[in-house]
């Protein structure tokens, strides 16, 4: 566990080794390999007698360092840092699944991972069922005796929909099966599912923990039995994450509470002013009294969320119309970002999805994504004013 009582304290304080030159910032060790001192030592360190580093793609000090930072965060025994948030999703299910289990996973979830799920499992023979993330009934009805993953986003991408992280926990343990959590969007600082039962936390360390929209990277934390599978798969399949990306990352972890707190801040701001807009249709945010979650936000999170969903009236029309007209928003595929970015998730993030999946996970073609970032509060409502002509 950490070494201070704080977690904001370790993610600052934790540092990879000094080397002889008694630097005072890690550097970045871009280096493929490690030397060994003797023909011995390179034996013992293969065969994993001697805990070192041997080859980046197995591990590297940045790397390491950025891992043991978020595994004191989320409160995980171990984790593998991966080149991608992708290749966190991809090798946290595959690492652990064999032909003719069963996984069950919610319908909303970030375009890709359905992808993963519903298109390339089966052709490993694996078969899934998707239900609502936000009905437990439904969870408890699916599950199967094969059922060897529980798969969840939560909050949702891009709906922001909640898992009941311990009714899901119990139900995964009851049943033996791996609970999964991509924690992307409430980031550790405000959600740890470990505490809830997970097994295994999946980042996308591109959207918060980077925070500035500069690097790929993902990491995939948790119990020690499941992490070590995954760190095996990894290390022989080659999606690890870069020594020069894992120190961007773990810089960023720096200065994670505090750029949380006031995406947290904005975003509910912008939240409320919304709700008194009449072209808005519904605004959709964890913290927000009316919030069909709102007992359960408050229970797992300890702050809503940087991202703010709304639906506008008029539909696709209206929704690019908004779009189209905002001066200081950006218009990116990204979120997480210290720059507030919108997004229309109809025609961008999940186009790949038919119409149908794109409903069942509730993306209508009026609904707009906004990631708040870390500007004046001001400025964005000014922003957001202008567009809507209001
Ligand atoms: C919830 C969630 N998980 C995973 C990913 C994939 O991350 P990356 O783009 O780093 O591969 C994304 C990307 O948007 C995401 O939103």
């Amino acid at each position: 566990m950490g070494k201070n009582p704080k977690f904001e304290t370790d993610a600052i304080r934790i540092q990879a080794e000094q080397s002889h030159h008694r630097e005072h910032s890690v550097p970045i060790y871009l280096t493929s390999s490690f030397t060994f001192e003797n023909a011995e030592q390179g034996a013992a360190i293969f065969q994993g007698k001697e805990k070192a580093n041997l080859y980046s793609r197995f591990s590297n000090p940045n790397t390491s360092e950025f891992i043991q930072k978020l595994c004191i965060m989320e409160h995980c025994d171990d984790g593998v840092a991966t080149a991608s948030g992708m290749a966190a999703v991809y090798t946290s299910l595959v690492a652990n699944l064999s032909q003719g289990d069963h996984v069950l996973a919610s319908k909303d979830i970030f375009g890709n991972s359905l992808f993963i799920i519903t298109n390339i499992l089966p052709k490993m023979g694996v078969s899934y069922t998707l239900v609502d993330v936000d009905c437990n009934a439904e969870w408890e009805n699916a599950i199967r005796d094969n059922t060897k993953i529980l798969y969840v986003e939560t909050p949702s991408n891009p709906t922001l929909k909640l898992a009941d992280l311990e009714y899901i926990g119990q139900l995964s343990k009851k049943n033996g099966a791996i609970f999964i959590v991509d924690n992307c969007f409430a980031t550790p600082y405000l959600q740890q599912p470990m505490l809830y039962g997970a097994d295994l936390i999946i980042h996308s360390a591109t959207k918060y923990i980077d925070g500035q929209g500069r690097v790929l990277g993902g990491a995939i934390i948790g119990s020690e039995k499941y992490t070590a599978i995954c760190y095996d798969f990894l290390r022989r399949t080659g999606a690890s994450l870069s020594p020069f990306n894992a120190w961007v990352l773990s810089k960023s972890l720096e200065t994670l509470a505090l750029r949380m707190d006031r995406h947290c801040s904005n975003a509910l701001k912008i939240a409320k002013h919304l709700e008194k807009i009449p072209m808005i249709e519904k605004v959709i945010y964890p913290h927000l009294e009316n919030y069909p979650q709102f007992e359960l936000a408050k229970k797992q999170m300890k702050l809503g969320g940087g991202l703010v969903g709304f639906e506008m009236k008029g539909g696709l029309d209206a929704g690019k119309k908004f779009l189209n007209s905002l001066k200081l928003h950006s218009l990116t595929a990204n979120l997480g970002d210290s720059r507030s970015i919108a997004t229309h998730p109809a025609s961008t993030t999940h186009s790949k999805l038919t119409e149908k999946e794109r409903l069942d996970a509730g993306i209508t073609p009026g609904f707009i994504r906004l990631s708040v970032g870390l500007e004046h509060i001001d400025d964005l409502i000014l922003d957001i004013n202008q567009a809507l002509s209001v």
